[in-house]
């Protein structure tokens, strides 16, 4: 049998974090002693993992003696203060907030796109998981700027509100109910109402007039691709979706090809489905990308206005591949290749 590791969830109770302990266990992965980490006021609750039931610790500064892996799902204010305490310990971090993304000294990974990228984890103790509308992005482009090169990405999301945590799914379902009833709704988590309404406004705005989740896709997805030549612009909009992100991206590429070619490219590529036969109505939606881990592609066709152009209708599940998904696919890259022995 192989090494088995002592892996700690850290954000358990959260709606990421209770997915990363389904992950561990659909997935397998190697376990020896899983312990799950959120604030004091979660500690005692007990959460279940392989027919066993976990208790819930308090993070604390010394929760990661004798942890191999810790799985970070807290907000990026824990990541940023914790995570230097757990590699001190000889600790890994798979963190999925924002706090270490950019850092040039970890690496940020998709498993599909740059495994490579891994092995950088030894510089800082830490590996940063993207954010959820880069993952599936990227997980559907690479394969495309390997190909030909991607010159120029426009980007436009359409993302649930499970990506913003367990009460925003909670507010859209007291808000829809609320109007339903004629009664008024609630506003406790974003600053407009979300039930049968669209907000352009992810994250928080920038200086520059963009939101940080749009910056995010800018500079987190040339960091990905390793390419910081291709121009990106993204607009992120929250709409009432529950789970699965849906994206329309345009993309220019430096190299002519065909949608015929990128529908068989795309055929080929690890972790994507490719859904799009429009005369069967067939493309991808959030209602069947949710509790999948693939990449789902379709409306894949040229665009006519620019010589090589080409847009794609990308779905994914945000909590899924999007967050605890890939995060522990990168654990499974580090248990095999590099805290095996
Ligand atoms: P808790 O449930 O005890 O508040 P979500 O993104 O769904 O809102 O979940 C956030 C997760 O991060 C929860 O598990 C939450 O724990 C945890 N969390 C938030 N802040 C901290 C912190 N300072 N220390 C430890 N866990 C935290």
């Amino acid at each position: 049998m192989g090494k088995l590791f002592n892996v700690a969830v850290v954000g358990a109770t959260g709606a990421v974090g209770n997915q990363m302990i389904t992950c561990l266990e659909e997935r397998n992965f190697p376990v020896n002693n899983l312990k799950l980490l959120a604030t004091s006021r979660s500690a005692g609750r007990k959460l279940r993992f392989k027919g066993e039931e976990v208790q819930v610790e308090a993070l604390t500064e010394t929760s990661f003696k004798g942890v191999d892996i810790g799985i970070f799902s807290a907000g990026g204010a824990t990541s940023q203060k914790y995570a230097p305490f757990a590699a001190k310990d000889g600790c890994v971090v798979v963190d999925n907030s924002a706090a270490w993304r950019m850092d040039p000294d970890v690496p940020l990974v998709v498993p599909e796109v740059n495994p490579h990228a891994v092995a950088k984890y030894a510089d800082k103790g830490i590996i940063a998981n993207p954010n959820c509308s880069t993952i599936q992005m990227v997980v559907a482009l690479a394969p495309i700027h390997r190909k030909v090169g991607i010159k120029r990405i426009v980007v436009s999301t359409y993302q649930a509100v499970s990506g913003t945590g367990k009460k925003a799914i909670d507010e859209l379902y007291n808000q829809t109910k609320a109007i339903l009833n004629f009664l008024e709704p609630e506003k406790r988590v974003y600053p407009h109402r979300i039930a049968f309404n669209c907000l352009p406004h992810i994250d928080v705005f920038l200086d520059n007039g963009y939101t940080k989740e749009e910056m995010k896709m800018v500079n987190e997805t040339r960091k990905i691709l390793e390419d910081d030549s291709i121009g990106i612009t993204a607009t992120t909009v929250r709409v009432p979706v529950f789970f699965s992100h849906s994206e329309s991206v345009n993309v220019e590429t430096r190299h002519p090809i065909t949608p015929e070619e990128v529908r068989a490219l795309l055929e080929n590529a690890p972790g994507v489905i490719v859904a799009d036969d429009p005369s069967k109505n067939l493309y991808p939606m959030a209602i069947d990308a949710a509790g999948r881990d693939e990449t789902f592609v379709g409306r894949i066709r040229a665009d006519e206005s620019v010589s090589n152009g080409i847009n794609l209708w990308i779905v994914s599940d945000n909590i899924r591949k999007g967050a605890a998904t890939n995060a522990v696919q990168i654990a499974e890259i580090l248990a095999q290749n590099y805290l095996g022995s």
